[in-house]
């Protein structure tokens, strides 16, 4: 389906949305694993902190921006496939969570979440693309989420914004995976992370970032389309992802008391 990755070392990734949580400890896996990683997102100060002074920081490129800045991202591009002779792997790591609530929807936060989530890898494929095609091989992975497998409360404009980037990876992958091009698609379930540390429900079957880049890490090997964990967890939402929409509205809402 996908190139596997099986063996890191020498290979050329880039992660945008690597200064925490999962983009972090993936960064920090891949580097430990022989990788050449460049990381970036808008803090250059937390990117820094990551990798300075240790062991790793000589095969890692700092690059902060901010993904939605599309000039700024084929220009990073530019440079890094200049200066690595090609490139490897990109994964779109970058996101942001507010929860919403269909009696609260909010113009400003509904716009910033499509941005982020959503518009921004989408443009950024734009540049990137052309370029895999033109080297002739090549990796994507898109980190979206199980909230983006069906409706959920409170997730009016996150699951929506999930879900538009799962069809998106599923649209590349159909036309790219035959011209060399692979695609991934990575569906966490909950990772203890900056970005879901103000959730005031309760988040079953949650695991730390390292356990999620590790997980990813095996998808990457297993060379499969989507990587989605922990399985003890996304194995039910399948399940419910099965059902007719007469019995999922009635379960959903038993389950997250909606
Ligand atoms: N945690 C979970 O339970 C969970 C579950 C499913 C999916 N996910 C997804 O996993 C990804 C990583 O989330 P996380 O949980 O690790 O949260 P996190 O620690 O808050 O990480 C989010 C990352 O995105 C970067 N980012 C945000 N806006 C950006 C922008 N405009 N340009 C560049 N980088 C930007 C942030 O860096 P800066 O602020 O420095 O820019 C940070 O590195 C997200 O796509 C999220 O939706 C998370």
């Amino acid at each position: 389906m996908n190139r596997p990755f099986r063996d890191w070392r020498a290979q050329r990734v880039w992660i945008v949305g690597a200064s925490s949580g999962i983009g972090a400890a993936l960064a920090q896996a891949l580097l430990a694993h022989g990788a050449h990683v460049a990381l970036s997102a808008r803090r250059a100060d937390a990117l820094a902190k990551l990798v300075d002074g240790t062991e790793i920081a000589e095969a890692a490129t700092v690059l902060p921006l901010d993904l939605g800045d599309t000039a700024a991202f084929a220009s990073a591009l530019d440079r890094m496939v200049r200066d690595w002779g090609g490139i490897d792997l990109v994964v779109f790591c970058a996101g942001t969570w507010a929860p919403m609530a269909a009696g609260q929807l909010d113009a400003a936060a509904i716009t910033h979440t499509l941005a982020v989530n959503l518009q921004a890898p989408m443009t950024a494929c734009a540049t990137l693309v052309p370029k895999l095609l033109a080297q002739g091989q090549g990796a994507i992975a898109f980190v979206s989420s199980v909230a983006g497998y069906r409706g959920l409360p409170r997730s009016a404009a996150y699951g929506t914004s999930k879900a538009g980037l799962s069809h998106f990876a599923e649209t590349l992958h159909l036309e790219l995976a035959p011209r060399g091009i692979s695609v991934y698609l990575i569906n966490p379930g909950f990772v203890a992370t900056p970005m879901t540390a103000t959730n005031a429900f309760r988040m079953p079957a949650l695991i730390t970032p390292d356990e999620a880049a590790e997980e990813i890490l095996a998808g990457l090997a297993r060379s499969a389309f989507e990587i989605h964990f922990p399985r003890r967890f996304t194995f039910w939402l399948k399940l419910l992802r099965l059902l007719p929409y007469r019995a999922y509205f009635p379960l959903a809402r038993r389950l997250t008391g909606a």
